[in-house]
């Protein structure tokens, strides 16, 4: 069975994948994308972000976006929006736009609900990697200008703009326990004691082979312990290249950890994989000599963490 029939079958809401513009027009790629057992979720990789969204301050581009939205309706898949609200991909008058505090609210609060109020009905990566590694915030446009009020800001525009979006904070190395996990609990408290909306919270996932967090689990239901659901929102384990047998037999057995983390924690919804075949991952092109980090090779065979995955369900 495909891998969004076995998380269904396992109690899940969906297993999935980012998918990109550009990959489309690949037919091997997308006979595996589209099918709707294999992936019953999707999530833009790139085309939803503000240097594509709004390239112009006030002037919105939802074309490439709309054609990954009308393939996740043509498909009956789950739609993941991301993101409104990120340090990375911004377009150079965000960044170089030297605007006062109420300026930035206001263009913050106007980015989020035009986003979310286009893509109605979905779950929202709306602030992406808000912290540092060692768990202090991020020193990016939005925390120097407006400190960590940016965060109110975009969740509660997001969520005035669609009642029924589902609205999450997004970050990379908090899937275990330590300081920058503690400082996302810090801040969901903070949020909730404010009347902030905050429903969930994604765990990136980017690993590497043989380092998956032991504390997976108890990380999870700490999460869940103050109210939030969990989602596995950008999966994938990456090796020094070349492959070796040894290093996909661990990858493996990685895919399978994390799958049965999120099984061990009910409040965890779902796994989204950060594109699933080799060809078009985004870590030989970050991480030099790094790659393979998929379940599926460059030639769209399953490798064994793909066999990983089922397991773990
Ligand atoms: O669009 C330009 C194109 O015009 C140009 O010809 C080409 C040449 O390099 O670059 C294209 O832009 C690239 C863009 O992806 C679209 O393909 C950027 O260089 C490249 O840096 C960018 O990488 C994306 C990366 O985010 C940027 O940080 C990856 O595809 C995307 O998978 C990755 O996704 C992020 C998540 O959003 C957040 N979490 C981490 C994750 C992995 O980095």
């Amino acid at each position: 069975a495909g891998l969004h029939v076995l998380a269904k079958q396992a109690g899940k809401l969906y297993f999935g994948t980012a998918t990109d513009n550009p990959e489309l027009t690949n037919t091997s790629y997308t006979a595996i994308l589209n099918n709707s057992q294999m992936f019953g979720q999707i999530t833009a990789a790139n085309s939803m972000k503000w240097d594509a969204t709004e390239p112009q301050q006030g002037v919105f581009t939802f074309a490439a976006g709309d054609v990954i939205a009308n393939l996740a309706k043509q498909n009956g898949q789950l739609l993941r929006g991301h993101n409104c609200v990120w340090h990375n991909q911004l377009p150079s008058w965000v960044t170089a736009g030297n605007f006062n505090a109420a300026q930035l609210t206001q263009i913050i609060q106007t980015r989020c609900s035009t986003l979310v109020g286009h893509y109605k009905g979905q779950v929202w990566d709306v602030v992406n990697e808000p912290f540092n590694d060692d768990g202090t915030f991020r020193q990016d446009v939005f925390f120097n200008t407006l400190g960590q009020s940016y965060i109110a800001t975009a969740l509660n525009a997001a969520k005035a703009a669609d009642p029924d979006a589902k609205v999450y904070i997004n970050d990379f190395n908090i899937e275990g326990t330590g300081a920058k996990a503690t400082s996302m609990k810090t801040l969901i408290k903070s949020l909730k004691s404010q009347g902030v909306p905050i429903e969930g919270i994604g765990l990136q996932s980017h690993f590497i082979v043989g380092e998956v967090p032991t504390t997976l689990v108890q990380n999870m239901q700490e999460f869940a312990a103050l109210g939030v659901e969990i989602a596995i929102t950008e999966l994938d384990v990456r090796m020094t290249l070349p492959e070796t047998a040894a290093l996909l037999a661990q990858q493996k057995k990685d895919y399978e950890t994390v799958i049965a983390a999120c099984q061990a924690v009910p409040q965890c919804v779902g796994v989204t994989v950060w594109d699933f075949t080799d060809k078009f991952s985004w870590v030989p092109g970050t991480f030099a000599g790094q790659g393979a980090a998929c379940p599926w090779d460059e030639n769209f065979v399953r490798k064994p963490a793909f066999d990983g995955i089922v397991a773990g369900f």
